[in-house]
Order: structure tokens, then sequence, then C-alpha cells
């Protein structure tokens, strides 16, 4: 594919993964380190709609939530911003084509151990509130990471290990892949 020089600069990473994996915090540091903006994809959704994500999924079940979240994602993909998605975003067929036709896609590979004390007792993640205790919450990070890794991985350019890694030095791998890539287009 032969893009100008305007298009590529237009071409912007999109970061994927599993709820508190640091879409947006490393998003956001991304953006800066880029000179674009962030767009959360669930802040685009809540301002578009002009409710909470709990209050969409309690009021109108989550398939009408996942319907406003493709719409929301082909206003925003192909923007020229660091865009931050939603944990659940790879899974439909329809956004996992969207995803792919916006490369480069960035997976933020977190284990469900590392994720589940970043995210236990969060009131703003109705796929995992509910559960007291912390093993609730890391077997419902377990069930969503069997369903879903197959489908971040379908879609990804580049996989960051998060592991241990700390916010600085997961930004610093993936400025170096987008270093790679870009020269690579
Ligand atoms: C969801 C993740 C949330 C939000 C919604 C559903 C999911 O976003 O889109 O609660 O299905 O994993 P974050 O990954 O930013 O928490």
């Amino acid at each position: 594919m032969h893009l100008s020089t305007e298009q590529k600069s237009q071409r912007s990473p999109v970061l994927v993964g599993l709820m508190g994996s640091g879409k947006s915090s490393i998003g956001r540091r991304l953006a800066k380190y880029l000179k674009i903006p962030l767009l959360d994809l669930d802040d685009y959704i809540v301002e578009k709609d002009g409710r909470s994500i709990p209050e969409i999924f309690e009021q109108d079940g989550e398939a009408f939530f996942r319907q406003l979240e493709t719409a929301c994602l082909r206003e925003v993909l192909g923007k020229d911003a660091v865009i931050a998605t939603g944990g659940g975003v790879v899974l439909s067929e329809e956004n996992r084509q969207l995803l792919k036709a916006h490369p480069p896609v960035v997976w933020l590979k977190a284990s469900p151990d590392f994720l589940a004390g970043r995210i236990h007792g969060d009131r703003n993640r109705p796929l995992i509130a509910g559960g007291e205790a912390l093993a609730d919450t890391l077997k419902k990070i377990e069930d969503l990471a069997d369903a879903r890794y197959p489908l971040y991985q379908q879609c990804a350019d580049y996989t960051l290990p998060r592991g241990d890694m700390k916010k600085p030095e997961a930004l610093n791998a993936i400025i170096v892949f987008l270093t790679h890539w870009k020269e690579q287009q």
C-alpha cells in the first residue's frame, strides 16, 4: 500500500488489552511523547451517550454498549491521535476488521494476576463489579483472558509483554516498536 507522507503521519497507534493493562495511562504518556492527543474510546462513548459506562450497561445492556462502541470506534479510527480502546473492543469481527485496517495496533499483554490486583473493587467496570473477594475478580479476568487473548493476538502488530514492566519501560518498548514500524511502511 502506498501512502502519502501526510497519510503516514496520520497513522496513529491503537492500544488494545484487558481492563487495567494500562491502555489509558500508557496511552497518555505515549500521546505526550508523540505530541498528539490521546483519544480514549470509553471517554468518547460516555461523552457521546451522556451516561457513564455502568449506567449504559445497567439501563440498556452490554449488547447496546457494544453497538455504541463499534459506532464510536469507526469515528475515532484514522484520527491523528493515540487511541486507547476498551478491553472488549476485539470481541466483534467487525471491530477486529476495523482495527486491522488501522495499524499499528499495540496489545498491552498482562497476566490476570497482574490485572486483578489493579482493578479489584473498581465500580466503573461493570464486567468485574460485584465480586467481594479478590479471587472472584481473578476468576473473571482469567475467563476474559481465555476468551480474548487469541482475539488481541489476531489484531496486534506488536505485543508488549507488560509483566512486571513499569510504565516508563513499557512506553520505551512501544516507542522502539513504532520507530521500526514507521521505517518499514
Ligand atoms: C470492557 C472494558 C472497559 C469498558 C467496558 C467493557 C471490557 O474498558 O469498555 O467496561 O469488555 O473489557 P477498559 O478496558 O478501559 O476498562
